[in-house]
């Protein structure tokens, strides 16, 4: 961990690239509304995007941004981000673009470069930096999607790397900025009951389902390119295993938990395309921008294996999809049932077998499943969760934490390079060979080929709106 001497500058001006677009008007203007409030952000906002507007435009679009997002909006900070805000226009493919930039830097040095557009401009944006001059003591922020496969991703850090340090880049996955995922690290290290049973010998399986209630709305053009295992499951379900899976940090320091992530994703088993299961919801040919013969899947299952000390056999289910009945995430780690079965209701079918449970969204949530006596003459029971929950009032979004973690150089919560690269090489034998995406009904939990993944007695967990209830 870095001490006060060696702790790395500040940036002293935030380049959002795209800042007209989708990603800006939902999530970046809200964060750095909040970074505002919070006194984190004080430095000059520079937008740059294509379309000729003026900054007296770009100001409307951040309050009208603001005020949809639903914060409460105080004059003085709302005030205050407005005159943070400049504003230039062009090509990224033009290097008079960064010319314009390094004008409306001023005296800024340290920018940090937040690159919110369309993946195939990365590499341009990137080396229109290099070449201006505006990444030696700058940093850039990358949005997912980092790469479409193994190939693009690995010419992708060659790009990155040609221009800028490892630790100035920081690969967003937003899922690494949520209080829910944190926890997951927190719970797993920071109590000792757990890890006697983490391992092979006690856990039977993990699942974990990623459900959106909503389907694709208006992103077709982009879910074209894309597909679930990319647009979830490769970054954000992949993350969530990392940090279940991986061994103990060897230190204190953020740089040995990407060590070990980087692990898990090494010792992932290549998947095979018996391990996927694809859907497409019905209508999804007719939305905006989808091809009428389109194969992408807006849902995919999945079955993993770590071939690690620690999870070798142990089968890893990861589901996620759009058009589901709920918008929720869960992970479901299912313990193996007591060697004997001393009551007849105690071991699965008849009762589920004991699991621990974190709830992901909507709310945060770890929940300990156990069975427990009822009272009277026959020793029978059920299942009970020890539930615990963490309000959330007052954490910081993810965007708000990250794009501020990033300003001040700090990289715990981003991607490392080796990590992006190990997890891409998982799933890019099934990338271009998988079974055909199956329809599946709005409103339904997917193709039901996808309960063939997990042979009985166990099945899919459903997450439900109310938590409590399983
Ligand atoms: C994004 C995907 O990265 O994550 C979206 O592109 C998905 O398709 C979203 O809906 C889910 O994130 P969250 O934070 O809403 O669970």
């Amino acid at each position: 961990m870095g001490t006060m001497n060696d702790r790395p500058a500040r940036s002293d001006a935030l380049v959002v690239f795209g800042v007209t677009g989708d990603l800006a008007h939902k999530m970046i203007f809200p964060a750095l509304y909040a970074m505002v409030k919070r006194g984190v952000l004080t430095v000059p906002v520079v937008g740059v995007a294509s379309s000729p507007w003026s900054v007296a435009q770009l100001r409307k679009r951040a309050t009208d941004s603001i005020r949809q997002s639903g914060a409460v909006v105080e004059r003085r900070a709302l005030s205050h981000l407005l005159s943070l805000l400049r504003y230039v226009s062009g090509d990224y493919h033009n290097a008079g673009t960064f010319v314009a930039l390094k004008r409306a830097l001023g005296k800024a040095r340290r920018p940090a470069h937040y690159l919110a557009i369309p993946p195939d401009l990365f590499a341009p944006v990137i080396k229109g930096l290099g070449a201006a001059g505006l990444a030696d003591q700058g940093r850039v922020i990358v949005e997912k999607p980092f790469g479409r496969d193994l190939a693009s991703a690995r010419r992708l850090n060659v790009v990155a790397r040609a221009v800028f340090a490892e630790d100035a880049i920081f690969r967003i996955d937003h899922y690494l900025g949520k209080e829910a995922i944190m926890n997951i690290l927190y719970f797993r290290f920071a109590n000792s009951f757990l890890e006697p049973i983490w391992n092979r010998n006690y856990v039977a399986s993990i699942q974990i389902t990623h459900a959106e209630k909503f389907g694709v709305n208006g992103r077709g053009a982009f879910y074209e390119t894309a597909g679930c295992l990319r647009d979830v499951i490769e970054n954000h379900l992949f993350q969530v295993v990392a940090l279940l899976a991986m061994e103990p940090p060897a230190y204190r320091g953020y740089g040995s938990v990407h060590t070990e992530k980087a692990k898990v994703f090494e010792a992932m088993r290549p998947l095979k395309p018996r391990d996927l299961v694809r859907g497409q919801y019905g209508g999804y040919r007719k939305e905006p921008h989808v091809a009428r013969n389109s194969d992408v899947e807006t849902f995919c299952a999945v079955r993993l294996f770590i071939d690690s000390w620690r999870w070798a056999g142990v089968p890893w289910y990861l589901r996620a999809g759009k058009c589901l009945p709920e918008t929720a995430a869960e992970v479901l780690v299912e313990l193996k049932p007591p060697p004997a079965q001393l009551f007849a209701d105690s071991a699965p079918p008849a009762g589920l077998a004991n699991y621990l449970r974190f709830r992901l969204s909507p709310n945060a949530a770890v929940a300990l499943a156990a069975r427990v006596k009822h009272p009277g003459k026959e020793f029978v029971g059920d299942q009970r969760e020890l539930y615990l929950i963490e309000e959330l009032v007052g954490a910081e979004s993810p965007y708000e934490r990250l794009l501020s973690d990033a300003m001040i150089g700090d990289g715990a919560l981003f991607t490392r390079e080796d990590a992006v690269e190990a997890a891409w090489a998982a799933i890019d034998p099934v990338l271009n060979n998988h079974p055909r995406a199956l329809p599946y009904k709005r409103g339904s939990w997917g193709p039901k080929q996808a309960d063939a993944l997990i042979p009985a007695p166990s099945q899919w967990h459903n997450p439900t709106r109310d938590e409590t209830t399983t």
